[in-house]
């Protein structure tokens, strides 16, 4: 195993007011019902972000709660990892709206793209910047504001999404806590089972591409689900091999909250009891980049992990993207 070199010192989360339960979707003409939903999914309600919330206002509030459970100024920040894929505009980076929000004068700040896995891409990425000197202390955020970005006539995707998000300071370890592995992986010929057919460069924009949904996102849900499965369990082997640990060495699996059938399938694959896996899925819904960060701080909060606990973080998302990061706190 690794000697770590960068660890968790603080996190925060935000959430927008707002809960939409699965009732009432209903009553904005959306067949679907609560029994469906729970049953395929496990979400119950999630987080709809109202008026005058964005992913800048959430990822702010969230980092400003992580930079007091660190003993952080935002002058002491060196850099802004922000994992998203809905960005309050998609020119500039969301982290630098982050950045001016909370006044990390001193930070860089740029985007990591790599869907729902963003969080891990993006803590893996802090810890090279830690590791080779660049930065001392690392502001990551995993935010969402996906039900601007669906279409909310689309029972195959709605019912799923929610938005919030979660922010990390990452400094130099000490005390041997921190990453002790962590992998990566992509595949981009799976690109179109989750995307957003149009809105980017590729076309010129156009008033149809609003009507006829390719501005939202769209899923195969089922190949989506088969792919997810086999991903989490290689994320789940693949990092444990690397931090030479067992699954008995694991107090606490923190899985990318997409659904609670991909969840317990992660588990079982990882020989992990249910009852040492994380699950909120059924408050909030798929918040994306935001679930695990929302999770960890979740489970830091309510006494899941508590000083010495060996942590795995396991996610996957569009792209497809997949990956896992183990830490000791
Ligand atoms: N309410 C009622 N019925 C529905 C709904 C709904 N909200 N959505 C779909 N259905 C219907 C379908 O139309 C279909 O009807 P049909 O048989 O008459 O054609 C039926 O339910 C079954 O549909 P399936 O897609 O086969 O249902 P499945 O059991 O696979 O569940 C689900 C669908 C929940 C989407 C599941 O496939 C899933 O969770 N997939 C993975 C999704 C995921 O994790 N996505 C996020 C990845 S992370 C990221 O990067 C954002």
């Amino acid at each position: 195993m690794k000697r770590p070199i960068a660890m968790i010192a603080g996190t925060g989360r935000a959430v927008p007011k707002r809960v939409m339960t699965n009732d009432e979707f209903a009553a904005i003409g959306i067949d679907t019902n609560d029994e469906w939903i729970r049953e395929r999914t496990g979400i119950k309600s999630r987080h709809v972000a109202g008026p005058g919330e964005t992913l800048t206002s959430l990822s702010a509030e969230a980092a400003r709660i992580a930079m007091t459970a660190a003993g952080v100024t935002p002058g002491e920040i060196d850099s802004i990892v922000m994992a998203t894929v809905s960005p309050d505009h998609l020119l500039p980076a969301a982290a630098v709206e982050v950045q001016a929000a909370i006044g990390a004068t001193r930070a860089a700040a740029f985007d990591v793209d790599a869907a729902c896995t963003g969080w891990i891409y993006g803590v893996t990425v802090a810890e090279g910047l830690i590791a080779t000197g660049t930065a001392e202390t690392v502001l990551v955020i995993g935010g969402e504001v996906l039900t601007r970005i669906m279409d909310w006539k689309d029972r195959n995707t709605c019912v799923l999404f929610g938005d919030g998000a979660g922010a990390t300071i990452l400094k130099k370890s000490t005390k041997g806590r921190g990453v002790l592995a962590s992998y990566l992986r992509s595949d981009g010929t799976l690109a179109k089972l989750l995307w957003r057919p149009s809105g980017g460069g590729a076309k010129t924009v156009t008033a149809d591409m609003l009507t006829d949904g390719s501005f939202f996102i769209q899923m195969q849900g089922r190949d989506v689900f088969k792919h997810a499965v086999r991903s989490m369990a290689d994320a789940v082997d693949r990092a444990l091999d690397a931090a030479k640990l067992s699954a008995d060495d694991i107090d606490l699996v923190i899985p990318h909250q997409a659904n609670i059938r991909i969840i317990e399938a992660t588990a079982k694959h990882a020989n992990v009891s249910m009852d040492k896996v994380y699950v909120n899925v059924d408050r909030y819904g798929n918040t994306s980049a935001g679930s695990i960060p929302i999770a960890l701080d979740e489970a830091l909060g309510n006494g899941r992990i508590t000083e010495g606990s060996t942590v795995m973080f396991v996610g996957f998302g569009a792209g497809f993207t997949w990956g896992s990061v183990i830490a000791r706190f």
